[in-house]
């Protein structure tokens, strides 16, 4: 049975810079499911969905033909055959995407997709989100907490979107975001059996070598 590592965090952990450099180093697969929730919330923008209208997320979710590339070298997204790689990177998104991740049928929906996702890789691969080590993969061999103090998180998210954004509006991006988030899923502690990386005061390279490291104790 190939091995699952399975990554967990906050916005602003470099949650998936790191977990995307780990797959590549271990020439595992990589799954970013937070792509996933955006990749819905694109749709349902596009199609119009009311974002109110938890049954109509639900069902757009499950209709909804989703394609995710799982190697780390190719950042790929496909809505419908629509490539909508850059698209779901942007600020419209991420205001939106807490009221799909926020919607148990759609959650459920993506869930099932992602156990799939990971049952067929066939080989290695490194999923990373918000209940990898819970309820997406909570048999993980290797399953990880990725976090950092709240200025660092800031600080990073802040240089990620070019230092153009005021301190209100980063707050706005992470910590509501983060907030809404953690009403459906907890990962701000670890779970039992779960271990915690810090990455506060961890450059990139310190961080993914912390991560190699819980893999291979
Ligand atoms: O931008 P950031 O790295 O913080 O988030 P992301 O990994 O791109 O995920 C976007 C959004 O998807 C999160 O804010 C959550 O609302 C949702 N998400 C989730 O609910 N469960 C996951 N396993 C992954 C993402």
């Amino acid at each position: 049975k190939p091995l699952v590592v399975a990554i967990d965090g906050p916005s602003g952990s470099g949650k998936s810079s790191v977990s995307r450099e780990t797959a590549r180093r271990l020439h595992a697969a990589y799954l970013d499911t937070g792509a996933m929730y955006r990749a819905v919330t694109w749709y349902c923008l596009a199609a119009g969905v009311d974002l109110q209208d938890a049954a109509a997320i639900e069902n757009a979710c499950e209709e909804m033909v989703l394609a995710i590339s799982t190697d780390p070298d190719r950042e790929h997204v496909a809505v419908g055959g629509e490539d909508v790689t850059t698209a779901i990177r942007e600020p419209e998104i991420s205001k939106a995407v807490s009221a799909v991740a926020t919607t148990l049928g759609a959650r459920a929906e993506l869930i099932r997709r992602q156990k799939q996702i990971i049952a067929d890789s066939g080989r290695r691969i490194v999923a990373e989100g918000r209940d990898i080590t819970t309820v997406v993969a909570p048999d993980a061999e290797v399953r990880i907490l990725l976090t950092a103090s709240e200025e660092s998180r800031l600080r990073r998210r802040g240089l990620q979107l070019g230092g153009t954004q005021s301190a209100a509006a980063l707050e706005e991006q992470v910590l509501t975001r983060d907030a809404r988030d953690s009403t459906v899923v907890n990962f701000h502690e670890a779970a039992d059996g779960v271990f915690t990386v810090d990455s506060s005061d961890l450059d990139f390279d310190e961080t993914v070598d912390a991560v190699l490291s819980v893999i291979r104790r």
